[in-house]
This record gives C-alpha cells, structure tokens and sequence, in this order.
C-alpha cells in the first residue's frame, strides 16, 4: 500500500504559495470524491439536531409538497438529499439532481427507482440544460462552499427558479455555535498544515460563503427582492472515540489531504481529545450548521429585501 498523500493542481499550487484557480478547485474535489465516493452521507446521515432530524430533513421542509412541482438538488452527490424527498414528498413531484463527479452520480444511480430522478453531470455555474423559470424549489446540502467562482451558481439559481420560487442551502455554520468544534477543526488544519502550511489560509470555495456578511452580498446581488432567512443549528453524533474521530474528520476536506500514515496520526489524536473533552461520558462531536432560505417575489412582486442577520427567523 501507498503512503503518498493526494496531491492535485490545486494542492501543488497551494505549496508554491499561489492561489489555485477553478479548474484545480473541480479537478482537486473530483479526484477527492473519486476516492471517497458517499463520504459526506456517511458521516451527515449519523448526525443529529435536538430535534431528531438530519441536516438533510432540516433542508428537505423547505420544500412546500402542495406548491413545488420540480425540484433541483444541486451538487446532489451520492443522492441522500433525493432518496429522502423520494420517500417522503408526493410521488408527482419532479426530481433532478446535478453533479460534477461521476463516482457520486453513480451511487444515486444505484439507491432511486430506475428514472424516478433526473441526474445530469455538470457544473453548477452551468445550468444550460434548464430552462429559464422551469425549477420551484433549488436545495444545495454542504457543496456551496465549495464553490469557485459562486456567484454563476447563484445567477444560474436565480435564472432556473420560476417565480415565487425558493433556494434553500445547508452551509456550514459559525464554529461558536457548536461546542468543541474550534478544537476538532484546529487538530485538523493543524496535522494538514505540517505538510502545507498555506491550506486553511486558501480553503476550498469562495471565502466570503463562509461568512454571513459574504454570503448575504452575494444572495443580494443574485436575487434581487428576495426575502431571505438564516437559521443556526447543530448536529451531533456520539460514539466510541476511535470510530466517531474518522466519523467527524469526513466533514473536513482537508483531511483529505493526508497520507494514510498522517491520517492515521491524526485520527488517534482526534480520538484523544473526543475522549478527552467527554470525560463524563460517551465521546461526542458538535457540527454547526446554517440553513439559508431564500424566497423570490411572485411574479409582478416586488418585495422590498429587509436587513440580513444571523440566528432564528427572517431577516
Ligand atoms: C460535500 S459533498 C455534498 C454532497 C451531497 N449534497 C450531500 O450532502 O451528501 C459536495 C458535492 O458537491 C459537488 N460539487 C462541488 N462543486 C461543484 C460544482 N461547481 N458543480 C457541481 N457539483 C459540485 C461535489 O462533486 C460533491 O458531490
């Protein structure tokens, strides 16, 4: 077996002290899930919020079954987000899903009824096979961040989307909100960056989908008279350390990123300190997480957009 760390244009840039451009983004995230295929669901699908629910069912109540008629998952990767408004939404509603890696296109493939969805591989900047108007409700569950350049993303949103239609987005959320969060990312970023020591400094994606602030400009500028809502929340999974620490390093590419013996070196010390900060009891790991909701005006609307702000309710 190998001990080489994956290594891609974006990866190589990064060590010269450049900046990647997109293509070493989508080939860097494609060579990640070509050898990972399924790993988000794999760790999302154990987490829960305190109500019980998967960050995936938190995403699926936006979609409203009596007034959606077709809907988009964009970046739909191995195809939980459909699988579950295929159990759970009428029968008539119109799923497509989109993706730029063929090893996750090919595990929706095989999970939904042969033509129950629609699965194109594509770019998310590049809508072309839809028409304008033709989509009610867009979801896009943990992929916008990736998102390099994310503003095409948001126009082709904004231009598919029929009137009075909705964009809903599952990002992650502020560290704070989620104890022992700051931690587990900092071990991380820490192990990944005794290798290159730039990664964290760049990320993946655009930078300002990870701040409110960012986010709210860029919404603003793609959805003009939109009324836009953003919701914090958490999720969390507990379990024995040694299999909760790979369980959380699946929501951190950069984990990636490492050689199997690093990883392994991370891992122990990822499981030290989820024993260690859950002395009392079973080892948990808290993920924060942001559900953006945006509704487009009716046709013939126009709302005014009211101020942006972070936490429950409308903003
Ligand atoms: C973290 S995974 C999330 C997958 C799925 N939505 C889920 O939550 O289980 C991110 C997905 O985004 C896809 N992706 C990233 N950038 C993309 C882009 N620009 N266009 C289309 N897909 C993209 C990746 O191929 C990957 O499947």
């Amino acid at each position: 077996m190998t001990d080489a760390p994956l290594r891609t244009d974006w990866t190589d840039t990064l060590a010269r002290g450049a900046a990647p451009d997109p293509a070493a983004l989508r080939a860097h995230l494609r060579a990640v899930h070509r050898d990972h295929a399924g790993f988000t669901e794999s760790c999302a699908m154990r987490c829960r919020d305190a109500a019980g629910r998967t960050s995936y069912a938190w995403l699926a109540e936006a979609v409203e079954p009596d007034a959606h008629r077709v809907l988009l998952d964009v970046a739909c990767g191995s195809g939980p987000l459909l699988q579950l408004c295929h159990e759970t939404l009428p029968a008539e509603l119109r799923l497509i899903g989109v993706d730029m890696s063929p090893d996750e296109l090919a595990l929706v493939r095989g999970r939904l009824p042969h033509g129950r969805a629609e699965l194109v591989e594509a770019q998310a900047q590049r809508l072309d096979f839809l028409a304008d108007g033709s989509v009610d409700v867009a979801l896009c569950h943990w992929a916008l961040t990736l998102m390099d350049p994310v503003a095409p993303v948001l126009d082709e949103l904004a231009r598919v989307l029929a009137p009075g239609g909705r964009f809903a987005a599952l990002v992650d959320g502020p560290m704070a909100a989620a104890p022992g969060y700051a931690e587990v990312h900092d071990l991380i970023y820490g192990h990944v960056q005794a290798e290159l020591p730039a990664y964290g400094e760049v990320d993946l994606g655009d930078p300002r989908v990870r701040s409110a602030d960012g986010l709210a400009t860029l919404v603003r500028a793609a959805f003009p008279g939109a009324v836009v809502r953003v919701e914090t929340g958490v999720v969390t999974m507990s379990g024995p350390a040694e299999t909760l620490a790979p369980e959380a390093a699946g929501f951190f590419y950069a984990a990636f990123v490492l050689s199997p013996t690093a990883r392994l070196r991370m891992l122990a010390d990822l499981a030290a300190l989820l024993t260690h900060t859950s002395p009392a009891g079973t080892p948990s790991f808290a993920m924060p997480i942001n559900r953006l909701v945006v509704d487009l005006p009716a046709a013939g609307e126009r709302r005014a957009l009211r101020p942006w702000r972070l936490g429950k309710g409308f903003c």
